[in-house]
């Protein structure tokens, strides 16, 4: 596969620190006294809990939908800078989990400049010491917007947050140093923002726990093509601008929001079991990338059928992908909109749309978590091989199990690998040996109810690994803490299990 974001491996950081880093900064709330049943107003913590990034998402507040206005420039032709430039309104709904006297949404190199709170002017910041490096080492960059709602929030109490913010948009990078987020292309963006990259084009509570539906209104100079996730409910044209109108009713975690921006070829059609699809191609993309691309979005009917099989009806109202003409070589599951570089291979198409089950309906719920998405996935990918004739599920996790015991591909611990190594290879090639080894211990009958009812029991919200081996063990009937154990929790090469 060509996704260059599999890396070799890296050392993961030691969780017990961040662990003890991500308590620390939950503990800042002011609670006021008061009375029994009286309010108690407090600040709303600046993370969702997640000790891999402590900063991404927010206590106090869980957001229901998010309606974006954006107004995108994108850079003029080369030689000049690699810049665009966003103008935007966020209008958020959200209810307080606690009594709020202040809350924080993540919002990174953009500016607010303008915030109002169930229509009353708010008062807000963009703290420099609530920071994050990305990469790694680098200058912090702020990435909280602190509100003060003015009157305070009761727990319970709903509320609209109308967020006007804009700026310069380059290239931001994720912990590793790869370019995610709102990524500035020559002909518009290539929006992609795992694991948490949406803070770059928008405030966000931006954890996978707070899943909310998105409506998009992208304006872009005329000609270019804003896709986003879920319908095109419309486009609109005024003087040299057109605003393309995106309705996305289906949950959704914050990293799998796309409004991808290029000079894009747009197809639409339903499917033999129903569901509408829209893919957008990029004009520019020619020759054996084109054949390839158009090859396997042929596919994409068949390859909906066949996972409806493996885990149940496709959980979303539309599907379709973007192949975008930019030398970034990833690939990622926007939700209802798989998203591609260059070109889609079959094998990549048949893992981001697997993934619509196995990451989008059901999330990970703390980073650590991710092997239940790219193990799952590219499980996937190697069932889709398998029915198309090529190589076996077993073929290929042999060929994961003929790696030598002392590579550094084993040196990881599956179910922890640490925040640098979220896309580690062994977090997709030993993530899925570990699905076909578990589906040799409990067989066809347990694995195929564990696939289904995995997808049923978390659909639309999020899950643990710990999640995972419970209903592994309950559809099985079967105690497979020794399993688990060898295959995710232990460094080295499973050996026996
Ligand atoms: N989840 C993606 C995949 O396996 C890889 C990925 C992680 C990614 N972070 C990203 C892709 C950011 C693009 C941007 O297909
Ligand atoms: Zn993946």
């Amino acid at each position: 596969m060509d996704v260059a974001r599999r890396r070799g491996a890296h050392a993961a950081l030691a969780t017990t620190a961040l662990l003890a880093s991500a308590l620390a900064l939950s503990s800042a709330a002011t609670a006021a006294p008061g009375k029994p049943g009286e309010p108690r107003y407090s600040a709303g913590a600046a993370g969702a809990g997640d000790p891999y990034f402590p900063r991404a998402g927010n206590g106090g507040i869980d957001v229901q939908h998010y309606d974006l206005d954006l107004r995108y420039t994108p850079p003029a032709p080369a030689p000049a800078p690699l810049e665009g430039r966003l103008e935007a309104v966020a209008t958020i709904d959200l209810t307080a989990t606690q009594d709020l006297d202040q809350f924080n949404l993540d919002l990174r190199g953009l500016t607010a400049t303008s915030v109002t709170v169930n229509g009353k002017p708010a008062s807000f910041t963009q703290p420099g010491d609530l920071a994050v490096e990305r990469p790694e080492g680098s200058t912090p960059q702020p990435n909280e917007l602190v509100i003060t709602p003015r009157p305070k929030l009761k727990e319970g109490r709903s509320a609209e947050v109308v967020i006007e913010y804009g700026g310069t948009t380059r290239q931001p990078v994720d912990i590793e140093g790869v370019p995610y987020g709102w990524v500035t292309t020559r002909d518009g963006a290539m929006v992609a923002s795992e694991p948490e990259g949406s803070a770059t084009w928008f405030p966000v509570s931006d954890h996978p726990t707070d899943k909310a539906t998105f409506t998009f209104d992208v304006t872009v100079p005329k000609g270019l093509v804003a896709v986003a996730n879920g319908d095109l409910t419309g486009n609109a044209t005024t003087g040299n601008w057109t605003t393309w109108s995106w309705d996305a009713p289906d949950l959704m975690a914050p990293y799998l929001a796309t409004a991808t921006v290029g000079n894009f070829e747009l197809t639409e059609y339903t499917t033999k079991a129903g569901v509408p699809i829209i893919d957008a191609v990029d004009r520019d993309i020619a020759g054996t990338n084109r054949t390839t691309t158009n090859a396997t979005l042929a596919l994409t009917g068949k390859m909906m059928e066949f996972f409806a099989d493996v885990y149940g009806e496709y959980p979303f109202i539309a599907y379709g992908s973007i192949v975008d003409d930019d030398s970034l070589g990833y690939a990622l599951e926007t939700q209802t909109r798989s998203l591609f570089s260059r070109r889609a291979t079959e094998g990549t198409a048949a893992h981001e749309l697997a993934h619509s089950w196995v990451g989008n309906a059901v999330s990970p719920q703390r980073w650590a978590d991710i092997w239940l998405n790219e193990g799952w996935a590219t499980y996937s990918e190697w069932l889709w091989a398998e029915h198309r004739g090529r190589a076996t599920a077993q073929t290929a996790f042999e060929n994961v199990m003929a790696i030598p015991a002392d590579d550094e591909f084993w040196d990881v611990v599956v179910a922890d690998p640490g925040p640098t190594g979220l896309f580690l290879a062994a977090i997709y090639d030993r993530g899925a040996a570990t699905v076909h080894a578990l589906r040799a211990e409990i067989g066809e009958k347990a694995f195929s109810r564990l696939t289904h009812e995995w997808v049923d029991r978390y659909d639309d919200a999020t899950a643990t690994t710990a999640d995972f081996e419970a209903l592994a063990e309950e559809v099985s009937g079967q105690e497979l803490t020794a399993f688990f154990d060898v295959w995710l929790h232990t460094p080295g090469k499973p050996t026996a299990w």
